[in-house]
């Protein structure tokens, strides 16, 4: 049986990443209005990573005899002044995520349920992995930001991210 804290915890983290799923879609929508197909597809499978990870946290605090508390998704932002800005909000935000993963584990292990803390070291390497490309992903744009053929090219490659990617 799941801890009131704990429960409470999970379920805001659950919210966070329906906000993210938000947020990646409004950033893929953003790319579209650009023309940028390769940019606004790879925002898309993130978004659908991003549903993944509220879907397993809402799982979580079900079989552990909790109930999912779903409240209100703010509007994330709709615009932005260059694709380079755009990417680094991306880039902010899971900095954000990574901060309140770190404490979530910090409650878990408090709590001494370790049950949740298995479940939140995936989060863990999940988050370095987040962190990590969408660095990579904001410095490689802002390389190209002068350079029209430089974010074609960069568009390109991003739309090689298939659908299968949005596993982890
Ligand atoms: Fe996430
Ligand atoms: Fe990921």
């Amino acid at each position: 049986m799941i801890g009131k804290p704990i429960e409470k915890a999970l379920n805001e983290q659950t919210h966070a990443e329906f906000y993210s799923f938000y947020l990646y879609l409004s950033v893929s929508s953003y790319f579209t209005d650009l023309h940028l197909d390769g940019f606004a597809s790879w925002m898309e499978v993130q978004a659908q990573e991003e549903l993944g990870h509220a879907l397993k946290l809402f799982h979580h605090v079900q079989e552990r005899g909790g109930r999912p508390h779903l409240t209100a998704i703010d509007e994330p932002t709709r615009d932005w002044t260059s694709p380079a800005e755009a990417v680094k909000a991306v880039l902010e935000h899971e900095k954000h995520i990574s901060g309140r993963i770190n404490k979530l584990a910090d409650l878990a292990s408090a709590e001494k349920d370790h049950a949740t803390s298995v479940l939140l070291h995936w989060y863990i390497s999940e988050q370095v992995e987040e962190e990590a490309t969408a660095d990579r992903l904001y410095h490689q744009v802002a390389m190209v930001q002068e350079s029209p053929q430089g974010l074609l090219m960069l568009d390109r490659e991003l739309a090689g991210r298939g659908v299968t990617a949005a596993e982890g």
